[in-house]
This record gives structure tokens, C-alpha cells and sequence, in this order.
């Protein structure tokens, strides 16, 4: 018989909340996703609960975890934030969907930081297939290369791309049964969704399990030191991506684009949506402005190369680079094999430390606006 919904919550009506409560009936519950013997659900507690939550939520996670038929089980303790002086709302019951509060003033940095982690930066774009990931890559492997320690999470709930790109085969292995330590690639710590979400998840339970997953990615991953996260976020500027600039204490977020009109209005988008969660635009980059040819060397201009610039002098934003579409990006990109890392003292390499240089200066504080501070937890 498959594992139903119904079994899990009847599972956990036999763990007290710190007030005794049974825990379906406290309204922390979010919805109960279960797929393929995998459980993920969240609890959203207020702020100041949460060390007592803690054991709440490991006896959840066991309570599912002894459930026969459950291989796996997630569950994230997500901290509600008070808004003004008032205590939130009681969270409704089970069933809703996280909604996004942009005019609370949102914005990454009012999130706590992540220990160890200085800024963590969001690679985004209007719509899919633009060279998000392959652009965030290079860009992470950039910044690699001018000395900085560098970790890079795949939060593309749609498609994570980070275990291709990368050619990581292998699953992050747990430290304590509860902390799950990186992949590393390339000397850069690397977590994607995809290790938390099986393939075959259909897209209707992303939403909520990517919230738990998020979570969990960011707080219970044992990233060490780093001085720049680089997020691969989902393509969009829906509900779920706003979300999730919320979600994460972003210092900034870099768009990238293609040149194409249609492209281009997406972009626009995409830095309005970071305006307004207040997360400062550290600048648009140009993917496949131009077509190199990998046989004679010939330049075309076949998407109407400039674009993003000129989109991005009307923004007001910086603007951080052209890409070229090459066959050689690609293939390597698609072979798990990214150029900044595999062919270092190539032209395409450069252009990426190119870009990688304006995006650190930019952090260092040269945006002319007070970049927010990321609060480190102690
Ligand atoms: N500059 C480029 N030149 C050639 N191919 C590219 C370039 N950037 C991305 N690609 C290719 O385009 C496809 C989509 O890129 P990807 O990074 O997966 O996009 P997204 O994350 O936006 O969906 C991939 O096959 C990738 O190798
Ligand atoms: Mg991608």
C-alpha cells in the first residue's frame, strides 16, 4: 500500500508540541508532501520558540522516519518573523502555501545570515534557458580564481542544473545524522535541490517542499567559511521566486539575459521583483549577446547584441558583461566540465573573471548604495 498523507499526520498526532499539544493541531504544520517513501513537510514556529521547537522537530522527523515504507523524511523548522512589534499570526492549519510579504520590507537582509557565509549572492533571470546556471558557474568559478572561498547552492526548484554542470553523481553524505556536508567541486562547496528532490517530483509539490528544502539547505548544510554564496534561483519572477529572495539573506542578485526584446522585458522584471524585496541589483550580464563561430572565428550579431546594456543603463543597474554563445561553453557546460575551470586561460574564462571582478568590487561596496549587512549568527 503507497504511504499516504494521512499516515504521516496520524504519526505525528503522537508528538507533543513544547506545550503538549499533539502537533497536527498547533497550525505550524505546512503541507505534508510525500513522494516515492519520501516525507517533507515544515513547521513554522515564531522566532523565539525555536530552541524549543528543536526536539519537536527531530521527534517528527523519527516519528515519519518509523513510519514502514518511509525512506526518508525532512522536516524543516522555519522561524516566522514578527512583523513590527507584534507577535505573527497564529500560522493557519496545514495546507497553505508560503505567500510572499513584499511590502513588510522583506528583503535578504533582514533574514539572519548564514554562520560563516559574508554575502550570499542570487544569480536569476526572467525566464528559463537563458544561461542562468551556466553563467552562475563560470561566475562562482570566477570569483574562485580571485582567491575568494566560494560555495554555490542550487535552488532551481524547476530544474536543478548544478549536479550536471558540475558532474556531480555522488549524494551529500549527513555529519551527525542530522548536518549534511557539501559536494565539493573545484575547490567550491556545492549543495543542490536536486540531491533533496527526485527528478520525477511532480512540479505542484515544489513549492512547498522547496521551502523545507530551502531551509534545510541553508541552515543544516555545513558550508564552513565562505566570503560569497552563489544561488542558482529558479527561473521567474513569480510567487515562488519572491519567496524565495526572501527566504535567503541575499546581499545582492545578478540578472542575466540574453539580448532577444522578449528576454529582455523578463529581466526588467526580474529587477523589480529584487527592488522591491529591497535586494540591491548588482548588475545584468548578456548571455549569447553575440555568435562566435568555433569554425573561422566570425562574429554575428544574431540576437541583436547590446540589449541587456542598454536595458540595464535604463534600470539605473550596472552592467557586468557579454557572454558569447559558443559551442565551446556549451559543450563543456553540458559535459559537467565549465570553462572557468577547465580551460582557465581561455577567452571565455576571461570573460567571466571579468564579470567575477565587477561582481566582488561591487560587493565590496562600490554599488554607491549602502549595501546591507549580512547579521552572522554567533
Ligand atoms: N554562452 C553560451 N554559449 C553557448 N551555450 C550556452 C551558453 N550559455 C548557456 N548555454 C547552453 O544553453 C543551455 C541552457 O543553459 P543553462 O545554463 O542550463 O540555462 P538556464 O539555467 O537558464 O536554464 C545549456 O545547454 C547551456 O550549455
Ligand atoms: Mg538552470
Amino acid at each position: 500500500m503507497a504511504l499516504s498523507k494521512e499516515q504521516v499526520v496520524a504519526a505525528l498526532a503522537k508528538v507533543p508540541a513544547p506545550d503538549g499539544t499533539p502537533l497536527p493541531q498547533t497550525g505550524t504544520l505546512s503541507d505534508v508532501v510525500v513522494t516515492d517513501g519520501k516525507v517533507f513537510f515544515s513547521l513554522t514556529v515564531d522566532a523565539a520558540a525555536v530552541k524549543a521547537w528543536e526536539p519537536v522537530r527531530k521527534r517528527a522527523e523519527d516519528a515519519v522516519r518509523a513510519i514502514a515504507g518511509v525512506q526518508s523524511a525532512l522536516v524543516a523548522l522555519t522561524a516566522e518573523r514578527a512583523g513590527g512589534a507584534a507577535r505573527p499570526a497564529p500560522a493557519p492549519a496545514a495546507g497553505r502555501a508560503p505567500r510572499a510579504h513584499a511590502q513588510s520590507g522583506g528583503g535578504g537582509a533582514t533574514q539572519p545570515g548564514i554562520p560563516g557565509v559574508d554575502s550570499i549572492i542570487a544569480v536569476a533571470s526572467g525566464k528559463g534557458g537563458v544561461g542562468k546556471s551556466t553563467t552562475a558557474v563560470n561566475l562562482a568559478l570566477g570569483l574562485r580564481d580571485l582567491g575568494l572561498k566560494v560555495g554555490m547552492l542550487d535552488a532551481d526548484i524547476y530544474g536543478p542544473s548544478l549536479p550536471k554542470l558540475l558532474a556531480i553523481r555522488e549524494k551529500p553524505q549527513t555529519i551527525g545524522g542530522t548536518r549534511l556536508k557539501p559536494i565539493e567541486r573545484y575547490g567550491m562547496n556545492v549543495m543542490s535541490i536536486g540531491f533533496l528532490i527526485e527528478e520525477e517530483t511532480p512540479m505542484i509539490w515544489r513549492g512547498p517542499m522547496v521551502m523545507s528544502a530551502l531551509t534545510q539547505m541553508l541552515r543544516e548544510v555545513e558550508w564552513g567559511t565562505l566570503d560569497v554564496m552563489v544561488v542558482d534561483m529558479p527561473p521567474g519572477t513569480g510567487d515562488a521566486q519572491l519567496t524565495m529572495a526572501q527566504q535567503v539573506p541575499l546581499k545582492g542578485a545578478v540578472i542575466v539575459s540574453t539580448p532577444q526584446d522578449l528576454a529582455l522585458i523578463d529581466a526588467r522584471r526580474g529587477v523589480a521583483m529584487f527592488k522591491r524585496v529591497n535586494v540591491p541589483v548588482l548588475g545584468v550580464i548578456e548571455n549569447m549577446s553575440y555568435f562566435m563561430c568555433p569554425h573561422c572565428g566570425t562574429r554575428s550579431d544574431i540576437f541583436a547584441h547590446g540589449g541587456a546594456r542598454h536595458e540595464a543603463e535604463r534600470l539605473g543597474v550596472p552592467f557586468l558583461g557579454e557572454v558569447p554563445l559558443h559551442m565551446t561553453i556549451r559543450e563543456k557546460s553540458d559535459a559537467g566540465l565549465p570553462v572557468v575551470a577547465t580551460d582557465p586561460d581561455g577567452e571565455h574564462a576571461r570573460i567571466y573573471r571579468d564579470i567575477a571582478a565587477k561582481v566582488r568590487d561591487t560587493l565590496k561596496g562600490g554599488t554607491g548604495r549602502a549595501a546591507p549587512k549580512i547579521v552572522v549568527e554567533a
